[in-house]
């Protein structure tokens, strides 16, 4: 039976259409002969504990300059769609909360992917701290004697917002790095929030590995190659994507991560590791399924698709 499917995302003009999941989640919706509409998180409005939006009908192409037509704007309610994707990007600010607030009153009529409120609860440097025996040495503050003593502990260290997305304000210190004074002062006007304090991990030259769930199961992975000259493996940062296979201690990483995933309704999660520690469980807005494909990986839109369609004929 065909869904009728909302995709609430950043404007779609600004894509880019080879990279971007949300895309990819698009043009298998629509050969499944979906029906989708689209708009902007700003269109938002909650009237009465009504939720609405304008909306348009979306056509989408894989053709670069020309991805998608949109028919007329329309003033519908939430909850006459079957599904609703949850994917506009990250900064995970009070905008971004505010519309998880929002969408919660379409459920549970309307299949939000992901559950809203489990999105809100899971920032993605945050949620790996439920699993402090998969993650490395990490400390959450912004309490200078914290994290002097952590530094102390550890010598080698990265520095990084809470927040923060796409490799953004993420150093490294070495023991003897006389730039700590200054890049806390720095981080303390910065962020009103505690950051990140990670000891560093050496393995990041051999990659940061990039592993989706697809409702709690392994479903694709690829490694993120830092450029020489950066510490980043992020792809926005000049990391290079290369084909991968899960390591014993990677499949066990995603074994324990599963049944909280499913609980929760995360459906489609991207999880990172370095040198088998985990640090982020994305779920905002993940990417990753066109990079996976690309190295000759299985199609994760599809297996998305078959999740959504089964959990809608319940
Ligand atoms: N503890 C660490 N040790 C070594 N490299 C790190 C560490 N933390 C982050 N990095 C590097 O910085 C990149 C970005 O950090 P990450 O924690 O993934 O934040 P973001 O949300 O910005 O992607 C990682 O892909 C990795 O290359
Ligand atoms: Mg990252």
């Amino acid at each position: 039976m065909p869904l009728n499917v909302a995709v609430q995302m950043d404007p779609i003009e600004r894509i880019n259409v080879r990279g971007d999941s949300t895309f990819a989640l698009l043009l298998e919706a629509q050969a499944r002969g979906h029906a989708l509409s689209y708009y902007t998180p700003d269109r938002l409005a909650l009237r009465d504990g009504h939720l609405f939006t304008t909306a348009q009908p979306l056509k989408v192409r894989d053709t670069l300059g020309d991805h998608f037509s949109l028919g007329a704007a329309k003033q519908v309610e939430l909850k006459s769609f079957d599904v609703v994707l949850l994917r506009q990007d990250p900064p995970f600010d009070l905008a971004y909360i505010s519309t998880t607030h929002m969408l919660e009153r379409v459920q549970p009529g309307t299949l939000v992917v992901n559950d809203p409120a489990n999105v809100r609860n899971a920032p993605e440097k945050v949620f790996v701290t439920e699993f402090p025996d998969l993650m490395p040495p990490t400390l959450v503050t912004r309490d200078l004697e914290a994290i002097k003593a952590f530094r102390a502990e550890h010598g080698d260290i990265v520095m990084k917002p809470l927040y923060g997305h796409g490799g953004g304000a993420v150093f490294r210190l070495t023991r003897e790095d006389l730039n700590f004074g200054s890049l806390y002062d720095m981080f303390a006007v910065t962020f009103r929030e505690p950051w990140v304090v990670q000891a560093f991990l050496p393995a990041v030259k051999e990659g940061d590995k990039r592993i989706i769930l697809v409702d709690g199961e392994f479903a694709g992975a690829i490694n993120r190659v830092p450029a020489p000259d950066d510490l980043r493996s992020n792809m926005v940062r000049g990391g290079a994507a290369k084909a991968t296979d899960l390591s014993v201690r990677e499949r066990h990483i995603c074994e324990r991560l599963g049944p909280a995933l499913r609980e929760r309704g995360l459906l489609f999660v991207g999880i990172d590791v370095i040198g088998g520690f985990l640090t982020e469980i994305n779920v905002t807005s993940p990417t990753g399924i066109r990079a996976v494909k690309n190295v000759g990986g299985p199609d994760i839109a599809a297996l998305i698709w078959d999740k959504i369609e089964a959990k809608r004929q319940i």
